[in-house]
């Protein structure tokens, strides 16, 4: 039997699955990522997550054709280097050179890059061939696809759309050192961020009555606020999603996509979004190329992660073949 692995390493927490050679997970393990302990810490995990997987169903290693690693960027794929990305607490890690020991092929990929290919294998773009995955989660990622393949770039870096400058004023300041990138001002954290400053400014908004503390408020409470019809929080919603289509719209002019594919934890609330980020789009981006674009949501929800991984190393493995 032949199988691959694919791993999602993320800010939060490291999902690692076996598939076999058509992407069906057979298993599955989580760890928190707790990459403040440091890099040996998350290498570890990263490890015990892969023979974890495997023993939940007695594969051996030697049936892993390729273990494929989604990671935030920007990264080096060829040599496997992570450098400081803005919310992965890892310096300069040779991933690739750490997990060589494993045994099979690793093959590197930007996280939102990784699951692009994973919507177009498994997901929402299987029949589009020019398509952007947009991930708006703690941060802003894109993954590019150009007539079916992943566009790289000249150094790895395309698709850094979240640091696109979106407030050229604005004192937001980003995890890449930047200030008013797109990411600063219309990810989930920033999302969170505006309704925990509407809670402790003592703003009237029932997001105070749903928390006990402004920390607690998230994306998920701020949605549920706004669909009660609270002021606030529509306008914070509002605000979003007004952010993401400029930005939707400065890809569609870039790059003229068949699909926007958007996912992560905002894209949960694509309901509340998607009247304002489309009026955007449309009075923003070019009649001639809006005509034709598809903006939709993920199928793949919280798997696309994995699932793009998983993709990954299938698409990295028939490179080698
Ligand atoms: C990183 C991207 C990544 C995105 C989502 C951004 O801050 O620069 O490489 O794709 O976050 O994780
Ligand atoms: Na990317
Ligand atoms: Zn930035």
């Amino acid at each position: 039997q032949e199988y691959v692995i694919g791993i999602d390493l993320g800010g939060t927490k490291i999902l690692t699955a076996l598939a076999d050679l058509e992407g069906n997970i057979l298993a599955e393990v989580r760890k928190p990522t707790e990459a403040d302990k440091g890099k040996n810490s998350v290498i570890a995990k990263i490890k015990d997550t892969i023979y974890e997987v495997l023993g939940q169903t007695e594969v051996a290693i030697e049936e892993v054709e390729g273990i494929g690693l989604g990671s935030p960027g920007p990264l080096n794929i060829e040599e496997g280097i992570i450098y400081h990305t803005p919310n992965l607490n890892l310096d300069n890690v040779n991933i690739i050179e750490e997990l060589k020991d494993v045994g099979p092929p690793i093959f590197l990929e930007n996280d939102a890059n990784a699951a692009a290919l994973g919507e177009k294998y498994f997901g929402a773009g299987k029949d589009a061939q020019d398509l952007i995955y947009v991930t708006v989660s703690t941060g802003i990622g894109g993954g590019i696809i150009i007539g079916g393949e992943v566009y790289h770039g000249a150094s790895d870096g395309a698709g850094e759309i979240g640091h696109l400058t979106l407030l050229p004023n604005s004192d937001q300041k980003c995890g890449c050192g930047n200030y008013g990138c797109w990411e600063a001002v219309a990810s989930g954290t920033a999302l969170s961020r505006l309704g925990r400053e509407a809670v402790k400014n003592g703003e009237d908004t029932l997001l105070a009555d749903l928390v006990d503390d402004a920390t607690e408020v998230n994306g998920a409470v701020i949605a549920k606020a706004a669909k009660k019809g609270d002021q606030v929080a529509s306008e914070i919603v509002e605000q979003i999603a007004e952010y993401l289509g400029i930005g939707f719209a400065s890809l569609i002019n870039i790059f003229n996509p068949e699909k926007i594919i958007i996912g992560g934890g905002v894209s949960k609330s694509w309901p509340l979004l998607q009247d304002t980020v489309l009026a955007n789009v449309e009075q923003r981006a070019m009649e001639a190329l809006t005509a034709e674009v598809e903006i939709v949501t993920s199928q793949l929800e919280d798997k696309i992660g994995v699932k793009g991984a998983i993709a990954t190393a299938l698409v990295g493995l028939k490179e080698l073949s």
